[in-house]
């Protein structure tokens, strides 16, 4: 199919070619088509034929539900057969803009476009094009984002094209999307209006006229048996083909993680940062998300980023976290979809059991102040005053500690670390690493899954000896084959 591109000027107040594209999609074809928070594919809402066209085009599963899109009231009167007080109060603040509302389904919309659901999700875009289109066609449009299923959704007409071109009838191309997320889902039947997917009005906007909004626990879990309750939630969704991991935590935890990253990892990987961290990593591959402040700056560039890691053929991407407060809640949803759920989190107020004999009492005493410094709780097993006391004693002690789950980690010392570390992995179920660099510390953790991490007071002075803990903690076990080593090494 040749696709035909209506390109909008700039400034452009008035569109020669819209009862063109308004005629493609009376006659049952699809146009792709800007609004303010991603471009829509839209296809006549009220015939199932046209909508089947959009499954196709997007390779999208039949069991996720569209979006139908409205120019006024009267179209939603026809949608729906009730329009709760709820609903009203959203639509007059909100509308038009990106919030959709989910209500119930009157029987004029067709089953494909509600995936069978009694309930259909309408919207009033803001934007000047959408509005005209609909307008133009008189018809209520249904419309996903114009993205192949699976791929970041578009926020520029050059990204429609990547995807779309040859697949659709038409496709208008305006500027940027001025949000760059989806909109806000609200699901309004119950008495309680819930958010089923975060978008560009907040939950902060809408408890302006609401005193209490839900928001799906579904959302906010990665567990595989909670089930969302707007199916598209339930996908993974937005993914780049590189590998993705979003970071969680302080701002020396998320540069620690980074640099890991960035010095370990053999082929191309990028860092998407806000400004904030990208200035504690000069000179490496990172790109910007803009100020922690902004949170909408990084929501409009995530997709567009996404889709340029999958044009270099970047093969990770580590995506910084954002706090998800205001548009940061909706920022935070989409990117660990792109990531599948992998996030690195800092724990904080980690427990951590630690001991010494009097050879490694020094560096013992400096890496626990350290540690409760920053936010760790600490259970010191001794030695207390440097008085001489048995390593084989102290490493079965914290040893033990940590098989009765006591503590997350042991960190023990002696002079060289050996002694220590070879009383303690005498326990069933201990793994101590003996480590003098970071390098390793990393490696006992993501490779050998370490429970405990044994150091010289003799061998490594107490800078280096904390940036080996801090790695420590900040590496997660990858799993995969390693998981099956493990398994060997305990017998
Ligand atoms: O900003 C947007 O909403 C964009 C632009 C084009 O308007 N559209 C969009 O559509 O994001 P789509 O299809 O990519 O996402 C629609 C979401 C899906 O998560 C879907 O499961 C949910 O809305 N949805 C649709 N109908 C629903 C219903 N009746 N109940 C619950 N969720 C529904
Ligand atoms: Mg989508």
């Amino acid at each position: 199919m040749k696709t035909k591109l209506f390109m909008i000027e700039e400034n452009q107040q008035e569109y020669n070619w819209m009862d063109e594209a308004a005629m493609m999609i009376r006659n049952g074809s699809l146009v792709a088509f800007p609004t303010e928070t991603v471009y829509g594919l839209g296809a006549n809402a009220l015939d199932p034929e046209a909508i089947a066209k959009i499954y196709q085009a997007k390779g999208r599963p039949s069991d996720n539900p569209l979006i139908v899109h409205v120019a006024n009231l009267s179209m939603v009167e026809e949608l729906v057969t009730e329009i709760s007080s709820q609903a009203r109060k959203a639509m007059k603040r909100f509308w038009p803009g990106p919030l959709t509302l989910v209500m119930p389904r009157s029987m004029r919309v067709p089953d494909c476009v509600t995936a069978g659901l009694d309930t259909v999700a309408i919207r009033m875009p803001s934007h000047p094009v959408a509005i005209a289109l609909i307008d133009a066609a008189g018809l209520p449009i249904a419309a996903p984002s114009a993205n192949r299923s699976g791929r970041p959704s578009p926020t520029k007409g050059e990204h429609v094209v990547e995807d779309l071109d040859g697949l659709i009838a038409g496709i208008i191309i305006g500027p940027e999307s001025q949000f760059g997320v989806e909109s806000t889902v609200l699901d309004v039947t119950g008495a309680v209006p819930e958010i089923l997917r975060p978008g560009g009005v907040t939950r902060e906007m809408l408890l302006e006229i609401y005193s209490e909004v839900r928001v799906d626990p579904a959302l906010e879990s990665v567990r595989e048996d909670r089930k969302p309750k707007s199916p598209g939630q339930k996908y993974r969704h937005y993914a780049p083909k590189a590998k993705m991991a979003v970071v969680q935590g302080s701002l020396a935890f998320k540069r620690e993680v980074a640099l890991r990253r960035l010095n370990d990892s053999q082929g191309r990987g990028v860092v998407l940062a806000s400004d904030e961290l990208a200035q504690e990593l000069p000179d490496l591959d990172v790109w910007n998300l803009g100020a922690w402040a902004h949170p909408e700056i990084a929501a409009n560039r995530l997709f567009d980023l996404l889709r340029m890691c999958d044009a270099r053929k970047i093969e990770w991407i580590l995506a910084e976290g954002y706090r998800e407060e205001g548009l940061g809640a909706a920022l935070m949803n989409r990117m660990r979809k792109a990531a599948g759920g992998h996030v690195i989190k800092e724990e904080k107020e980690m427990k951590l059991a630690i001991g010494s004999d009097h050879g490694g009492y020094e560096l013992k005493e400096f890496i626990k102040s350290k540690l409760v410094e920053t936010g760790h709780e600490v259970v010191d097993y001794g030695t207390f005053n440097g008085e001489s006391v048995d390593y084989p004693d102290v490493g079965r002690e914290v040893a033990l500690a940590i098989k009765a789950e006591k503590a997350r980690y042991g960190i023990i010392f002696c002079g060289t670390g050996i002694g220590i570390s070879l009383a303690a992995n005498k326990v069933e179920g201990i793994r101590c690493a003996l480590v003098s660099e970071e390098f390793s510390a990393r490696m006992s953790r993501a490779h050998n899954n370490a429970n405990m991490l044994a150091m010289g007071g003799r061998t490594v002075g107490p800078e280096l000896a904390w940036s080996i803990m801090q790695a420590f903690l900040a590496t997660e076990f990858e799993g995969g084959r390693h998981a099956r080593r493990v398994a060997k090494i305990e017998g």
